[in-house]
């Protein structure tokens, strides 16, 4: 904890049964809530805190994200999602969050190239991918063979070296398009495609998921430019599930290729980043307008999640989905779709939603998740890779996350204590005599 995120402020604790009474200092850091420092609550008066969903628990100190979720405020080392989307890119979006600082142009030209220079996977995970079933879901491949490259690249998993810290950083954020495109074009049985050194990150990406080996590809720029801005929404998202994952597996000490792919096994679920894909299916399920008001007030009877819809940290629109909602309808005006069926359905559940008083009282608004669906879906990527792209523009955040994790002295293992409420202590029966 940095010595100016004190205060001259504290809070007290009174037990009642004895009397007695301990001061937690407060702590400030530059923007949002004061923090209650309680670390000496066992030691003082012998409690532990019960917070289950960690809904008051802070975990850690971070200099990487800020998010202020009753103003819709997301950003990135103090500059705003707004501003990174519309101004920058993929690749210096992933330098600032690695290094707290945008790049100047040689270290920006010098860190596309390293990436770069990273994006092939050793060959053998060829034949590891071959291990796994053609109708795989790829995050199932994806949580497989990004655990496996800590048997790959033996050379960068010593957490104590800062360069292999480094060197893993890159491989991962470099690897992770070549491996996701992989478990896709193992799923179709088509030939892995290598990445091409002369493409940017999105390109590439859109190259080895689309191109085969038979023809020219060229990348659509309009395309390219949109997965790019796809990519920076989902860089980093400060103490999120998968990202408290990657940080409490990081704190034991294990190599960053298996915390990620912790990350990436917890980003999976519905309510985490698999919830792009469930939006798809709920659309899916719905299938007409007609049916909107039916299903919204089954959402209402709790029978059915509004999926793309609330946030744990927002209690106003994500900027997130404002932005993608806008680039939703710039990819479909480029491909020349004038009536997406699953747009307008999307546009007339959020309309409803935002005038429900079900939904205004709980302060739901839509997500990152509520429109990138229909985006990738217009871009041609298959509905069950959409929570794979989520997780490789992630890797950047998450690694962000570790590397600070890891280069904090006073990191500790993640250790945290529970309400018991098991079976009281009792003897233990003999087979003979249990009922
Ligand atoms: N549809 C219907 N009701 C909802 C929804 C929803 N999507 N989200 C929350 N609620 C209700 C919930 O039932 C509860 O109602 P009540 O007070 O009557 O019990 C109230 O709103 C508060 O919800 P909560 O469960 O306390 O909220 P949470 O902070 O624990 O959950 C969430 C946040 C994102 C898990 C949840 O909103 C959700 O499951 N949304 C759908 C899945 C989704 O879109 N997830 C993507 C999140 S953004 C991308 C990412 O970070 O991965």
């Amino acid at each position: 904890m940095p010595a100016d995120s004190k205060t001259n402020e504290s809070v007290s604790m009174i037990d009642n049964t004895t009397g007695k009474k301990v001061d937690f200092p407060l702590l400030t850091g530059t923007e949002g809530p004061k923090v209650i420092d309680i670390r000496t609550l066992y030691s003082g008066l012998g409690f532990f805190t019960y917070d289950p969903g960690y809904t008051s628990t802070g975990s850690t100190e971070s200099k990487i994200t800020y998010i202020d979720g009753d103003a819709g405020i997301l950003r990135h080392r103090g500059y705003s999602i707004e501003e990174l989307a519309e101004k920058s890119d993929y690749m210096e979006t992933c330098y600032l969050l690695l290094h707290g600082e945008l790049p100047t142009s040689a270290q920006k030209e010098d860190f596309e190239n390293t990436i770069t220079r990273h994006t092939m996977v050793h060959d053998q995970m060829n034949n590891f991918f071959r291990g796994f079933r053609r109708d795989a879901h790829p995050m199932a491949v994806m949580c497989g063979v990004v655990g496996a490259m800590a048997a790959f690249y033996h050379d960068s998993t010593d957490i104590t070296d800062p360069h292999q810290r480094l060197v893993a950083s890159h491989r991962l954020i470099a690897k992770m398009p070549t491996i996701a495109a992989m478990t896709y074009k193992y799923s179709i049985g088509q030939p892995f495609m290598y990445p091409r050194n002369d493409l940017d990150y999105a390109e590439n990406f859109l190259y080895m998921m689309f191109a085969v080996p038979c023809e020219a590809y060229k990348v659509n720029p309009v395309l390219s430019k949109a997965m790019d801005r796809i990519f920076i929404l989902h860089a980093d998202h400060e103490q999120n599930a998968s990202t408290s994952t990657v940080r409490l597996a990081g704190s034991t000490g294990a190599n960053p290729f298996a915390c990620i792919a912790a990350g990436i096994a917890s980003l999976w679920g519905p309510a985490h980043g698999g919830a792009n894909e469930a939006v798809l299916a709920m659309l899916g399920k719905i299938g007409t307008k007609e049916n909107i008001p039916a299903f919204i007030q089954k959402v209402k009877d709790k029978e059915e999640m509004l999926m793309g819809f609330g946030h744990r940290v927002y209690k106003n629109y994500d900027p997130r989905a404002k932005i993608m909602a806008r680039t939703c309808h710039e990819v479909l005006s480029e491909l020349n779709i004038k009536n997406e069926p699953l747009l307008d359905m999307a546009i007339e559940m959020e309309q409803i939603a935002l005038n429900d008083k079900y939904f205004v009282d709980r302060k739901l608004y839509p997500n990152v998740d509520f429109y990138s669906g229909i985006i990738l879906k217009a871009m041609g990527i298959p509905v069950s890779m959409f929570t794979v792209l989520f997780a490789v523009a992630r890797t950047v955040g998450w690694i962000a996350q570790w590397s600070e994790l890891i280069a904090d002295p006073a990191q500790k293992i993640g250790r945290p204590r529970q309400l018991y409420t098991g079976a009281a202590p009792r003897n233990y029966a003999p087979l003979h005599l249990r009922k």
